[in-house]
């Protein structure tokens, strides 16, 4: 079964096609970045705009790169949400008229599942049960998964996410968007021990997380270096990765403990943090992770989890409905 993915939750348009036999056959990907570096952050109804405009010339794009016909695609996986709703309804609009005009099957994937299911991905899989750990821009969540489509929230964050905080703590030291690379190329060069901020919410029980006592510390840390230096604002960037990382190391020990799973899946754009790699390796004996590049927002990872629910026969009434908000424990396991 040949699947294609399509992926519009924020600002990236990704388009893939998926297959039983042959794995991953094409991914293409459009970053809208540099359009929404100049504001900060994504502008919605700009995000909009460029999906309805990339759409169909990346799937065509796909189909040459696979040497494949529109007529190949056995079925259409499109992202039904969380995300941005005016850019949700571009790649649901698109996937399910594509789908209804060739008389083949749609589904509206869960973006959060298709980060978490993207480690299937690469060589080295994770066995199930595992505990993920999702850390998103807009999600920071720990996940024990016991099969596709079980999931139980073990614990989130009460506030920020993990990658709105790398995004925000590059914005108060006037760098682009997104924050997450900017930093971490920052704290490459930043010297260890001149600050050390807080990890959030690690000095009492619980799996719940916190970003926005970190986000004030890290303000008020700036304001006091203004005008900040480059070697300022490299030390400032390592400081907080390293409380960052540290945070999500000291939690993810607890949720294997806590529910005696030795396998630890990182999933979601933050999960392309070289440091948190480094950390995770040293802590966690048994940690998986998509390819790098399928860790951020991209098509293979829809294509791929819409394949797992289409090969065992789900489908979806005609009508559009984009969740922008949709609990992962809403989903219904896969089918057998
Ligand atoms: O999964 P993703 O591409 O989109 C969402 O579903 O939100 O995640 C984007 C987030 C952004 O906040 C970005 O700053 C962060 O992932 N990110 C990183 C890195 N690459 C992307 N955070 C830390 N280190 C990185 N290397
Ligand atoms: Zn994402």
């Amino acid at each position: 079964m040949l699947v294609l993915g399509i992926e519009t939750s924020c600002d990236e348009t990704g388009i893939a096609l998926y297959d039983s036999r042959d794995g991953l056959v094409a991914n293409v990907l459009y970053s809208q970045a540099a359009t929404h570096a100049e504001y900060g952050g994504v502008v919605p109804e700009i995000a909009s705009r460029d999906h309805i405009r990339k759409t169909l010339p990346l799937i065509q794009q796909a189909l040459a790169d696979a040497g494949k016909q529109v007529t190949d695609i056995d079925g259409v996986a499109y992202t039904a949400g969380p995300g941005l709703i005016g850019a949700l309804m571009v790649g649901a609009g698109i996937g399910r008229a594509l789908a209804w005009s060739r008389g083949i099957p749609a589904l509206g994937v869960h973006h959060m599942e298709a980060h978490l299911l993207a480690p299937l991905l690469a060589a080295e899989k994770p066995p199930l049960p595992f505990v993920a750990l999702l850390v998103s821009g807009g999600h920071t969540q720990l996940v024990r998964v016991d099969a596709i489509g079980s999931y139980t929230l073990l614990g989130e964050s009460l506030d920020d996410a993990a990658g709105e905080a790398f995004d925000k703590a590059a914005k108060m030291m006037g760098r682009g968007y997104p924050g997450g690379p900017v930093i971490a190329a920052l704290a490459a060069s930043g010297r260890a021990g001149r600050f050390r901020f807080p990890r959030p919410m690690t000095d009492r029980p619980g799996l719940e997380f916190s970003f926005s006592g970190l986000k004030t510390f890290t303000a008020n840390t700036v304001r006091d270096l203004e005008p900040l230096s480059e070697q300022d604002a490299a030390d400032v960037a390592l400081a907080f990765q390293d409380a960052v990382v540290d945070t999500l190391v000291i939690k993810c020990r607890r949720a294997l403990k806590a529910t005696a799973i030795d396998a630890l899946v990182v999933a979601g754009g933050v999960a392309a943090n070289t440091s948190l790699r480094e950390r995770m390796a040293k802590s966690v004996p048994a940690v998986y992770y998509a390819p790098p590049e399928l860790c951020t927002d991209n098509g293979a990872m829809i294509a791929f989890a819409g394949h797992e629910r289409l090969a065992t026969g789900s489908t979806e009434p005609l009508a559009i409905a984009p969740r922008p908000r949709w609990p992962i424990h809403e989903l219904e396991p896969a089918r057998p």
